[in-house]
Order: structure tokens, then C-alpha cells, then sequence
């Protein structure tokens, strides 16, 4: 007869501490936003970050015939090594020269970038260490680290400047438990764009605190005309960086789940211990879809240039539409992006006493116009809100229409701005920040 060893005589099973403690922001802002849309007006959705929701916008032929052939492949249904197969990693090395000298065992496949994310996160941090992440950022960051004990914290984005790191308070956060800096460019929610002076200004910050850095450039590539995209990694003399990338975005297929970690480590500072922690992370999940890494070369070989070029095309002209109507909008102010597919808009709160928050305020606009947009409180930056630039074109215009109107409906000007109370064109409360106002006037 077997002999009992433990006391319990009731069911009591309790989640763990980790599954208590992770939560996704924006997952539980918007659940909590309790509000109906205008029956009379079908509701427009500007808050989802997946280019696939409208379906009008797809990936090329040439990306859907590769997968077709891999899933006739019997080497495409078995397990891979952990990292990936080697012919997968090859071709991410390869696709990924512009981020310096990359060997393919420099490369880990993960199932999507926040895959990526979280093994170089728990590949560097224990409980009670921090990470830096931007604010505002994306808040994927907080879901993967907070259930370990692993602390976020913020550096501040500038939005008066292209939404630049403010460099003196990025090195006043580091202290001796920061063990990485999270560079997230072009961003996710900003769409700025970051030139070679300014990320060497954070690489100097890096070197000089001895932190790596974590580059989530998973929109690499993602930029308008007159910017230009530069992997952080590209010019880091010393600075161990870590790359996270995948073809989510760029190639249109997020629910393919197919990302990277690249790692760059020129002065052998991450040494062994590091690529084996990643490598043994890695083994958590045996590895991603192996369908897609089957795929992967001839997605990233045969994928055409004019592919890219059109649905950036498209995106800029989404962002010159949404700028030039909602800088008529009184009491906005958008901010231009220079690239990825979001931008972000300042609500002036003071301009809109009944409101006491962004919430209220985007409430409001979801019950009267059917329009909604994500807070900016998702991205620990309240007053603003951020819209998403992959919808269809006349749903954007519309979006914007409702929201113009909404805000001409809302606004309350100051006393001493009654005279210009009617003509809400005059953009003097409704500053405009955009290099190139020439190019979107
Ligand atoms: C900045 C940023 N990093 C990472 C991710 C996650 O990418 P994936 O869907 O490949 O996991 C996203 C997704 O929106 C993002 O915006």
C-alpha cells in the first residue's frame, strides 16, 4: 500500500505567481473600455497593429508559393535543432548583412518577435534586474518580464523632436541592475525614424555604462521617403547588441509566427555564456513553426523589391492623408511619422474640459463616430492616442472626417482665443511637428 506523504484533503489548485503577474496593457486597457459604438455609423477600428485586418493588404505571390512548397516537403513537418535549421539561419544571416557580419550562428529562430524579445530579456535579466524600454513604447516589454520579477523602466521620448531619446534621462535611469537598453526603431508607436548621429548618441551611452543593447527593429526597412533606416547594430564599436527581427510586419504575415534573434558581439563581450543561454531558451519551445523555416529562403530571396516599395508607398500616402486632416482637427496635434505605421496624436486635454482623460475623450468619440483609437496610456503616455496607418484608404479619410467633426462638436476654446473659435482651420493651437512640411503640404 502506498503510503500518503501529503496533507492536502481539499482541491485547491492556484495559479502560479508568473501567469498571475503577466498581463498585456493593451489587451486589458481595451477590455476594460466599456462602450457601444453608434448604431448608424459602422465602426471603424484604428487600433489594430495587424496590416492583414482589412485584407487589403497581402503578401506577394512569390511569399505564398514558398510556403506552398515547403508543405511538400518531408523535411518541413519534423522538429529542427532548437535554434533553427541551419539553411533557415543561413538565409536570415544573409537577408541581415546590413546589420554588420552576421554568421549564421549568430542567428535564432523564435516564433515571432516577441519570442525573440523574451529569450534575449531572460537570456540577460534575473528577478529584481531592469530593462529600459522607451516611453512611449511598445508595451509587450512589460507582458513578457513583469511576471518574472524582472523590472521595466522608462527613458523619455521626445515628441517635440521626432520623438528622439532624451539622452539625459536614458543614462540617469541606468544604475548597476540595468542589463539592457531596448532601442525600438522605426517605432512602434511613434514611427520615428532614427539617422546614424542620433543612434550613435545612444550607442555612446551604452558603451560608456557598459549596457547592451536590445534593438527591436522589427520594423527595419519601414520608412518614408527622405529617411533612412540604419540597424543599430551596423555601427556599435563595442556595444553588444541584440537584434530582434521577423517577417511580421515587413512581409505582411504576423500570424506566421516567424521571428529572429541576431546576435552582434564584435569585441567577444556576451561570450559563451550568453549564446548558450539563448541557445538553451530556445529549447523551451523546440523551436518555431518549421513549415515557415522551410520557407524562409525563398521568402527572403525571392521576395521582390517592388513589393516593399509598394506597400510603403501606400503607408506613407495613409500618413500625408491622416496628417493633413487631422491637423485641421482643433485641439490635435498629429504628429508625423517618418515611418513604421502608426502615428501618434496629441489630444488637448484643456481643450476639451467635459473630458477628463484620454479615455473619456476616445469614449466619447467610439459612441458618437464609431471611430476608435488606441490610448495613449497603452504605451505609458496618456493625452495622446495612436492610429494605425494600414486601413483601407477610404476608411482612413473617413476615420478622419469623423474625427475632425467629432473634435469641432467637443472644443472649447480660451476666452482669449473666442476670435479664432470659428475658424478651425487656423492651426495655431494645432501645432504641427514634421520636418518636411513641404513634402505633406
Ligand atoms: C515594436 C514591436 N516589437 C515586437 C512586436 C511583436 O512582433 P511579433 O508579432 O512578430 O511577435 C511588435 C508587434 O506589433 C511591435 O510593434
Amino acid at each position: 500500500m502506498s503510503r500518503r506523504t501529503r496533507s492536502r484533503q481539499e482541491w485547491e489548485v492556484c495559479a502560479s505567481t508568473l501567469a498571475r503577474k503577466t498581463t498585456n496593457l493593451i489587451r486589458r486597457i481595451v477590455e476594460n473600455l466599456q462602450v457601444e459604438p453608434n448604431p448608424n455609423k459602422e465602426l471603424i477600428a484604428l487600433s489594430i497593429g495587424d496590416p492583414t485586418t482589412f485584407g487589403n493588404l497581402n503578401p506577394p505571390e512569390q511569399v505564398l508559393q514558398a510556403v506552398r512548397d515547403s508543405i511538400e516537403l518531408n523535411t518541413s513537418r519534423g522538429y529542427a535543432p532548437s535554434k533553427g535549421h541551419y539553411e533557415a539561419r543561413v538565409a536570415v544571416a544573409k537577408y541581415s548583412a546590413h546589420q554588420g557580419n552576421v554568421h549564421p550562428d549568430d542567428v535564432i529562430l523564435s516564433s515571432g518577435c516577441s519570442h525573440a524579445i523574451e529569450m534575449v530579456i531572460t537570456a540577460l535579466a534575473d528577478c529584481g534586474q531592469n530593462v529600459l524600454i522607451p516611453r512611449p513604447g511598445f508595451s509587450i516589454y512589460q507582458t513578457l518580464a513583469e511576471g518574472m520579477g524582472i523590472v521595466i523602466k522608462h527613458y523619455n521620448l521626445l515628441p517635440d523632436e521626432q520623438w528622439k531619446v532624451d539622452l539625459d534621462d536614458l543614462e540617469s535611469q541606468i544604475d548597476d541592475d540595468t542589463v539592457a537598453i531596448v532601442v525600438i526603431n522605426p517605432s512602434n508607436p511613434c514611427g520615428s525614424v532614427y539617422d546614424k548621429d542620433h543612434l550613435n548618441e545612444i550607442l555612446d551611452i551604452a558603451s560608456r555604462n557598459r549596457v547592451p543593447i536590445i534593438a527591436d527593429e522589427i520594423y527595419e526597412h519601414f520608412i518614408f521617403s527622405g529617411n533612412k533606416f540604419t540597424a543599430i547594430s551596423s555601427l556599435s564599436q563595442d556595444v553588444p547588441v541584440l537584434t530582434c527581427g521577423g517577417l511580421t510586419k515587413r512581409f505582411l504575415v504576423p500570424g506566421w509566427r516567424m521571428g529572429w534573434v541576431i546576435i552582434h558581439d564584435r569585441n567577444n563581450i556576451l561570450g559563451k555564456e550568453i549564446r548558450q543561454g539563448l541557445s538553451n531558451l530556445s529549447m523551451k519551445i523546440l523551436g518555431p513553426n518549421t513549415l515557415i523555416q522551410r520557407a524562409l529562403p525563398a521568402i527572403l530571396e525571392y521576395t521582390p523589391q517592388s513589393f516593399f516599395d509598394d506597400v510603403l508607398l501606400f503607408i506613407e500616402d495613409q500618413a500625408k492623408l491622416a496628417f493633413e486632416e487631422l491637423r485641421h482637427a482643433p485641439g490635435l496635434r498629429p504628429i508625423m511619422p517618418q515611418g513604421a505605421m502608426y502615428m501618434m496624436i496629441e489630444i488637448k486635454l484643456s481643450n476639451f474640459p467635459e473630458f477628463s482623460n484620454e479615455f473619456e475623450f476616445i469614449e466619447c468619440m467610439v459612441s458618437e463616430q464609431s471611430v476608435f483609437c488606441l490610448p495613449g496610456t497603452c504605451f505609458d503616455y496618456p493625452n495622446f492616442m495612436r492610429i494605425v496607418l494600414t486601413i483601407p484608404e477610404d476608411k482612413m479619410r473617413e476615420a478622419c472626417q469623423r474625427i475632425v467633426l467629432f473634435c469641432k462638436e467637443h472644443v472649447v476654446f480660451s476666452e482669449k482665443r473666442k476670435d479664432i473659435e470659428e475658424d478651425v482651420s487656423i492651426t495655431t493651437d494645432v501645432q504641427v511637428i514634421c520636418d518636411n512640411d513641404a513634402r505633406v503640404a
